[in-house]
């Protein structure tokens, strides 16, 4: 099936939880100029008074985007890239499984109830666990998978090359990573391929050194959790869902790790997980395999294995409510 791409002049971009990474979100959409914003939650007045915020700083960042709040669903028609962030972070003394049960559902209202009044948009999935959230999301629009998308490897591996830039003191914009896989302690970081304009790291730092980076990076969104106490990160998270979002709106074809359905890309099937993808007006323009090692590859299957089980776990919550 073919949409028609973004080629409007002012496209609409909802934003579904206008918590600390959705709020992040619009203001970055606003200001890069990128497309008018919808922030929808689900506690009232609280979207409405952050848009009124927003809108309020329009003169002094010099944009012309509109920003408006809602709670109703109605608002958010005809977006034509939807963002969702709605659901809860990982709580001191949360299990993953609670987390899981908690935001399953939320992922699942929320998928349906956008589908329903923007059926040609984009989905781009923020909800841990991400890659779960994400299957969730695909399976619920029932839209082919090149437009439901996470968001995950590119903030991995925003991380990953700013853990990289810090140890060699070399400017952030100058080191390029890539991490696949899924979102959390089974992440794939691929170092061979990580440079620093173009000489790869392999030749910059030793192995041991790089494996520590790379364990840094596994451990970078609960390295920010145990340094704030209450929540977790949201201003990489934000920059990293907005490039997706730039990408998409204006037809980059930028070559990003997206979480996104499997159909034998990688050996790997019947599961979401993030591998390297352009992405254009039509979403995921095409997945991109590229050649990795023997130990990458069992990574990657480690990683797959670990999120089947979780969407089992969580179409066997759904089922019980
Ligand atoms: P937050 O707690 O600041 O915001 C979440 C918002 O969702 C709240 O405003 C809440 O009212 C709203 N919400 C809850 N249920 C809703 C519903 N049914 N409909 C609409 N809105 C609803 O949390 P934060 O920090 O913004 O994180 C949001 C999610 O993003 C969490 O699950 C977090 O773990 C995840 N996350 C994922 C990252 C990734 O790399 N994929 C990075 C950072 C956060
Ligand atoms: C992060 O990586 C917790 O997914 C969130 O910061």
């Amino acid at each position: 099936m073919s949409y028609s791409p973004i080629v409007c002049n002012s496209p609409r971009v909802t934003i579904i939880g206008a918590g600390r990474v959705g709020s992040t979100l619009a203001q970055r959409i606003a200001e890069k100029n990128l497309a008018d914003v919808v922030l929808l939650d689900i506690v009232s007045g609280m979207p409405q008074g952050l848009a009124l915020d927003l809108l309020e700083a329009r003169g002094i960042e010099s944009h012309n985007r509109q920003i408006s709040g809602t709670n109703d669903y109605a608002d958010t028609a005809n977006s034509n890239i939807v963002v969702i962030t709605a659901g809860f972070p990982r709580q001191p003394g949360m299990s993953r499984d609670d987390l899981l049960k908690v935001n399953a559902k939320i992922v699942v209202d929320a998928a349906k109830n956008a589908i329903a009044h923007s059926p040609h948009a984009i989905f781009i999935v923020v909800t841990n666990p991400l890659d779960v959230m994400t299957y969730l999301a695909w399976q619920t629009t029932g839209l082919p998978r090149n437009r439901v998308m996470g968001m995950a490897g590119v903030l991995d591996s925003a991380r990953f090359e700013t853990f990289i830039a810090l140890e060699l003191g070399v400017l952030p914009a100058d080191v390029k990573a890539m991490v696949l896989g899924s979102h959390g302690d089974l992440m794939v970081p691929l170092a061979r391929y990580a440079t620093v304009n173009g000489v790869p790291i392999t030749e910059l730092l030793a192995a041991e050194t790089i494996n520590q980076l790379v364990e840094r990076t596994r451990n970078g969104g609960a390295e920010i959790v145990e340094l704030m106490h209450t929540g977790g990160a949201f201003f990489a998270p934000a920059s990293a869902t907005s490039i997706m979002v730039e990408s998409i709106i204006l037809n980059q074809s930028r070559l990003l790790p997206a979480s996104t359905y499997l159909e034998g890309e990688y050996d790997l099937n019947n599961v979401v997980i993030g591998v390297p993808c352009r992405l254009g007006w039509n979403g995921i323009e095409n997945i991109v395999q590229v050649s990795i090692s023997d130990q990458e590859r069992l990574a990657l299957q480690t990683s797959a294995a670990s999120v089947r089980v979780n969407i089992a776990k969580a179409l066997e919550i759904l089922a019980e409510t």
